[in-house]
C-alpha cells in the first residue's frame, strides 16, 4: 500500500496549498491512502467543517486533528456524523467522535488510522501508550488490516521515539505532528514499522511555526499575551512523507519525504 501522510495544515496558505496541488499529487504518487493533519487549517486554529469537506474532495481518506481539535465548534457535530475526522483516541471517555477510523481502500484493501497524543509539554490526557495498545489488541496487522498508520500529536522527540519502538513492527508507519517543523530521521524501525518525528506542517515557513513571525516573536520578548495570532500567508510548502508498504505483513519498505512547494528544500519521494 502507498500511504501520503501530510502534515498539520495551516490557515489559508496551508489549505490553497493542498487543495490545488493533492489531486495531481495523489496520482503522480500513486497514493492508495492519503491522511491528513487538519487541526491548525482555519486561521491556525481548528479545522471548519467546510474546510474537511474541500480536504476529502482534493482527495483526502482521513484527517487527524491533535490539541486543537475543538478550536473551531462547529466540528463537534460534524465529527458525531464524520468519521474519517479523527480526534486523539486518549481524550477523556466521552468525548465527541473516535481516535481511529477504518478505511476500505476501492480495491477491498482496509486500513486502520489512529491518533494519540503525546503529555509531555502537552495537556494532561489518558496514557497514550496504554490506550494505543487496547486499541491495537483489537486488531492484526497484515490480516484483516493491510496497514495501520498512527499519527502521535506530540512536542518532545523523546516521547515520540518512546512511542514509535514500543509499536515497532505492530503499526505500519508512526508519523509525529504537532511540532511543525519537519524532522530528518525518517527510516524504517528494526520490527519494519516506518517512523519520522515530525512530518512538517504545509504553510509557510517564513513564519513561527505557520504564524505570522512579527507576532510570534513579540509574546517572547515582552511575555505579554499581544493579539491573536495570524497565520502568515506566503506560499505553504507541503510537508508529508510517502510509506510503501508489504500487504502481506503491513510493514513498510520504504519510508522518504515530501517537501512541495514554498521555500523550503524540496524533495520528491523516489519510491
Ligand atoms: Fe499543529
Ligand atoms: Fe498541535
Amino acid at each position: 500500500m502507498r500511504i501520503l501522510f501530510l502534515g498539520d495544515v495551516v490557515g489559508r496558505s496551508g489549505r490553497d496549498a493542498v487543495t490545488a496541488t493533492l489531486p495531481a499529487l495523489r496520482t503522480e504518487l500513486r497514493a492508495d491512502l492519503v491522511i491528513i493533519n487538519g487541526e491548525n487549517a482555519s486561521h491556525g486554529f481548528g479545522l471548519g467543517p467546510d474546510m474537511a469537506q474541500a480536504l476529502f474532495i482534493a482527495g483526502a481518506d482521513v484527517i487527524t486533528l491533535g490539541n486543537h481539535a475543538w478550536d473551531r465548534k462547529e466540528l463537534i457535530p460534524y465529527i458525531a456524523q464524520e468519521p474519517r475526522v479523527i480526534r486523539p483516541l486518549n481524550f477523556p471517555p466521552g468525548t465527541p467522535g473516535a481516535g481511529s477510523f477504518v478505511v476500505a481502500l476501492a480495491d477491498g484493501r482496509r486500513a486502520l488510522v489512529l491518533q494519540a497524543m503525546g503529555r509531555l509539554f502537552m495537556d494532561p490526557l489518558d496514557d497514550p501508550f496504554r490506550t494505543t495498545a487496547e486499541l491495537l489488541g483489537r486488531y492484526k496487522l497484515g490480516a484483516s488490516i493491510a496497514a495501520i498508520v498512527a499519527d502521535f500529536h506530540a512536542e518532545a522527540t523523546s516521547e515520540k521515539l518512546s512511542y514509535a519502538h514500543s509499536f515497532d513492527g505492530a503499526v505500519s508507519l508512526v508519523v509525529g505532528t504537532h511540532t511543525h517543523v519537519p524532522s530528518a530521521d525518517h527510516q524504517i524501525l528494526p520490527g519494519g514499522t516506518a517512523y519520522q518525528s515530525d512530518a512538517g506542517m504545509c504553510g509557510d515557513y517564513d513564519s513561527v511555526i505557520g504564524m505570522a513571525k512579527q507576532g510570534a516573536a513579540t509574546r517572547f520578548w515582552t511575555k505579554m499575551p499581544g493579539e491573536r495570532l495570524q497565520p502568515a500567508d506566503g506560499e505553504a510548502t507541503i510537508c508529508g512523507l510517502l510509506v510503501v508498504t508489504d500487504d502481506r505483513t503491513g510493514l513498510a519498505l520504504g519510508a522518504e519525504p515530501l517537501r512541495r512547494g514554498g521555500r523550503l528544500s524540496q524533495a520528491t519521494p523516489v519510491l
